[in-house]
């Protein structure tokens, strides 16, 4: 019951946070494109509705990959910190704590959300074009390396698994990059 409150308060989060970055990018979209924007309001509704709310969940996937990959460098930078900083030894301890914790709701919504988004798309778009078949590959990256985590999930002293889901998704998150510089 606890973990469904939290699974739930992290997608409210996500949702949240990618409202307000896409919001903030409207108002000046808005601004420079109002004439063009105006003289097809009326062909391209259903069209840009789709692609509207496609490109939010498409950043809400980055926000929700972000959260999921932190565990990584705080991870790394663990024993860093606590010998350099030992007064934050507690708080560092409790990040920790709650990414481990959380990290598989966090890279399941991620997978979820970057799903939604294809999909989105897609309507949109009416035909899978170049920068979508990119997004797709890190959405097959993202879904592998998910299966090997609940695996992982279940059995933790498995290095080869967390090495191997580690690096499925470092690929995910770099065809994920070029995805979004190329689209
Ligand atoms: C990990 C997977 C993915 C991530 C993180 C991701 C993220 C993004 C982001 C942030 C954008 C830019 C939105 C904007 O311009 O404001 C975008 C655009 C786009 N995405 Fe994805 N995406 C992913 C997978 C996919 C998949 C699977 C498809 C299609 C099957 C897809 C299709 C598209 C298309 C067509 C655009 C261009 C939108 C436009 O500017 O017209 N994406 N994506
Ligand atoms: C899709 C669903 C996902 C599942 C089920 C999953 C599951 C797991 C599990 C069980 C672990 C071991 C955690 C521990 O030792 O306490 C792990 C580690 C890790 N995951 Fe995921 N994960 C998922 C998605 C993601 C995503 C989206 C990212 C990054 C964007 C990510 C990055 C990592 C990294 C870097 C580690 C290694 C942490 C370390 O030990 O240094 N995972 N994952």
């Amino acid at each position: 019951m606890k973990n469904l409150k939290m699974f739930l308060i992290s997608i409210l989060f996500v949702f949240g946070l990618s409202y307000v970055v896409i919001e903030s990018n409207q108002v000046s979209a808005d601004d420079d494109f109002e004439e063009k924007y105006e003289i097809h309001e009326e062909d391209d509704d259903e069209e840009g509705t789709y692609e509207e709310i496609g490109k939010t969940i498409g950043w809400g996937t980055v926000i929700a990959m972000g959260a999921a990959g932190l565990i990584f460098p705080i991870r790394r930078s663990a024993k860093w910190i606590i010998t350099n900083y030992p007064k934050s030894k507690n708080i560092f301890i409790s990040i920790s704590k709650f990414l481990g914790k959380y990290h598989l709701y966090l890279g399941l919504i991620a997978l979820a959300l970057s799903i939604f988004h294809g999909v989105a798309m897609y309507l949109s778009e009416g035909k899978l074009e170049s920068e979508g078949i990119i997004g797709l590959g890190a959405v097959i990256f993202m879904m592998i390396a998910g299966i090997l985590g609940t695996v992982l999930f279940r059995n933790k002293k498995v290095n080869i698994l967390r090495t191997t889901h580690t690096t499925l998704i470092a690929f995910a998150l770099l065809i994920g990059f070029v995805h979004i510089i190329t689209s």
